[in-house]
């Protein structure tokens, strides 16, 4: 069974170094196995909740289309909203190539000017991944992503959570940049972090409900991946399945969405 989030596994991974970086092989489907997961269900629930086949996605901060294009080829029309040219540019040529250029649109605007450039209450589905870390006002933002979904939609949010990137920073060695991440109201853990902004649990369900949702899920992403040493991963047989499948299990406890890379929480709406 192909899974189109799912790339076939790749085995050149440097000795030592751990799964965090690459886009691309194994590390790719560690990282985003959860929410796919979590999004396709909701999905599916929506064309079961609408009775329609096709349903009206809309991609706030897109980008390049990791999600948008997977998310055309389960046969739905996606909105990619992005202010970069050159990942619209990307996200053209990612959709040609999977053969969903004509159920992708990508234009060209921001979370704050949502509704210059798409209609309110207009889409069955709001993804919204990766993108509040960078936004000046993530409460504008999250209430106008919520402001682009019809009656019954749902919005799928992943951020940066926090907890994470002490726990990285920590086991790391970088100990101060570690308690400085603790501290921080932005969660950045120092002047070189090229992430503006963290958040807990706690304040992504806050924002979610906010914007005038109910919170239908959150899952912790990325507990382990990020910290494993790719070697481990790659010398023993079925060991990534296993820590996928790790990774799944663990995303559902409460506990470990403290120390997750990133936090998905699922809104939903009517
Ligand atoms: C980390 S990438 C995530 C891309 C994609 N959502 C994904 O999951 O692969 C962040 C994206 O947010 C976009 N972005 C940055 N500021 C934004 C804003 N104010 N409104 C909408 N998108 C924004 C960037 O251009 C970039 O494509």
């Amino acid at each position: 069974m192909s899974d189109p989030m799912r790339p076939p596994v790749s085995h050149h991974h440097p000795q030592g170094t751990s799964l965090r970086s690459g886009t691309s092989g194994p590390r790719a489907s560690l990282r985003t196995a959860v929410v796919w997961e979590v999004l396709k269900e909701a999905l599916d629930r929506q064309v079961k909740a609408t009775g329609r086949e096709s349903l009206d996605v809309l991609d706030t901060g897109g980008g390049s289309g990791k999600f948008a294009v997977p998310v055309a080829a389960l046969g739905h029309r996606v909105t990619v909203v992005d202010p970069s040219p050159n990942a619209l540019f990307a996200l053209e040529r990612r959709a040609a190539e999977a053969g969903v250029a004509d159920r992708v649109t990508g234009v060209q605007g921001d979370v704050h000017g949502l509704f210059d450039v798409v209609e309110r209450g207009a889409y069955d589905a709001v993804l919204c991944h990766g993108v509040l870390e960078y936004v000046d006002d993530p409460a504008e933002g999250v209430r106008n992503v919520a402001g682009a979904l019809r009656d019954t939609g749902v919005l799928s949010l992943l951020a940066a959570g926090v907890g994470g990137a002490v726990l990285a920073r920590a086991l790391a060695g970088h100990f101060t940049e570690a308690r400085h991440a603790l501290s921080d109201p932005a969660g950045r853990w120092g002047e070189g972090d090229p992430v503006p902004r963290r958040f807990s649990a706690e304040q992504l369900t806050g924002l979610v409900q906010d914007g005038g949702l109910r919170v239908g899920s959150v899952h912790g992403v990325r507990v382990f991946a990020d910290l494993v040493p790719g070697v481990l991963v790659d010398t023993e047989p079925g060991a990534l399945d296993a820590l996928i499948k790790l990774e799944a299990a663990a995303a559902e406890q409460p506990a470990f969405h403290a120390v997750a890379t990133q936090l998905h929480v699922l809104g939903e709406k009517g």
